[in-house]
C-alpha cells in the first residue's frame, strides 16, 4: 500500500469551498477495468476478422436442432390411398364450412385456381396445419397431425377444377350459416366427399399437369 488514500485533495478554494476527497479505485477494480479494454480489442479483432457471424451461429444451431428433433413433416404424395383417406377426413371435418363438393360456404372454394394462402401442396398443408383463427379456419395441426393433413391436401388437390362455377373465394357467407365455433363435426355426413366422377377428373388433370 504505497498510495496514500482517503485524503482531502486540498483545492477547496477553487471550488466554492467544496472539498474533494481522494477516493481512489481499488487496484483489483482498475485491473478488471483495464482487462476489459484489452479484452475488447482482442474480441473485436476475433469477431470481425475471424469469420464469426451471429446469423452463421443461428443457422448452425437451427440445423443442429433440425437434426436432433426432426420435423415430423409428412411427405406429400398424390396416391389413390392418400386421396381416399383424405376424402374420408374431409367428410368428417371439413364439409361444414367448405361443403361436400368443396365449393365453399363459410370457407372458400377449394377447387378453383384462386387461393388466399397459396395452392401448392406445402402451402395447403401449412394453412390446414396452422389454420386462420381470425377468419374461422380451425388450426388442425394438433387435431389431425401431419400425415392426415397431407392426405387432406392430396384430396383437395385431386378435386381441382371440379366445382369451378361455385362462389368466389372467401365464400358467400349466409348469416345463419356463420358459426364461428363450429367444431369439427365428428361423423358428419361424408356425403359426396369422394364423388367418383370428381376424383377421376382430378386425377386426369393431375396427370396432365405432370406430363
Ligand atoms: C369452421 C369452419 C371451417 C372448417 C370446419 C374448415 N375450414 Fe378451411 N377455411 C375456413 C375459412 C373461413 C377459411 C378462409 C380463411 C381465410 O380467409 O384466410 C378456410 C380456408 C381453408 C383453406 C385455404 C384456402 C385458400 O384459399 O387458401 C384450406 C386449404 C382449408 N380451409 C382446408 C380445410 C380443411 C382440409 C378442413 C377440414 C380438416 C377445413 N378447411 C375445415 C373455414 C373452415
Amino acid at each position: 500500500m504505497a498510495k496514500d488514500r482517503n485524503e482531502l485533495l486540498g483545492h477547496a478554494e477553487d471550488n466554492d469551498g467544496i472539498q474533494e476527497y481522494d477516493n481512489a479505485m481499488p487496484d483489483w477494480w482498475l485491473g478488471l477495468f483495464f482487462f476489459t479494454i484489452v479484452w475488447s480489442v482482442g474480441y473485436v479483432g476475433w469477431f470481425t476478422f475471424g469469420g464469426q457471424s451471429q446469423t452463421g451461429w443461428y443457422e448452425a444451431e437451427m440445423a443442429h436442432a433440425a437434426e436432433q428433433w426432426p420435423q415430423k413433416q409428412a411427405s406429400f404424395a398424390m396416391t389413390p390411398e392418400a386421396i381416399a383417406a383424405g376424402a374420408e377426413l374431409y367428410g368428417k371435418n371439413c364439409v361444414g364450412c367448405h361443403l361436400p363438393d368443396l365449393s365453399g360456404s363459410i370457407g372458400p372454394n377449394l377447387t378453383d385456381d384462386v387461393w388466399i394462402h397459396g395452392g401448392s401442396p406445402e402451402e395447403i398443408m401449412a394453412v390446414i396445419t396452422n389454420g386462420v383463427p381470425a377468419k374461422g379456419m380451425i388450426t388442425w395441426g394438433p387435431i389431425l397431425g401431419p400425415e392426415k393433413i397431407s392426405h387432406l391436401a392430396a384430396f383437395i388437390l385431386s378435386k381441382k377444377g371440379t366445382a369451378a362455377a361455385a362462389p368466389a373465394p372467401g365464400g358467400a357467407v349466409a348469416p345463419e350459416a356463420v358459426a364461428p365455433e363450429a367444431a369439427p363435426a365428428e361423423g358428419a355426413a361424408p356425403a359426396g366427399a369422394a364423388a367418383p366422377a370428381g376424383e377421376a377428373e382430378g386425377q386426369r388433370r393431375e396427370r396432365e399437369e405432370e406430363g
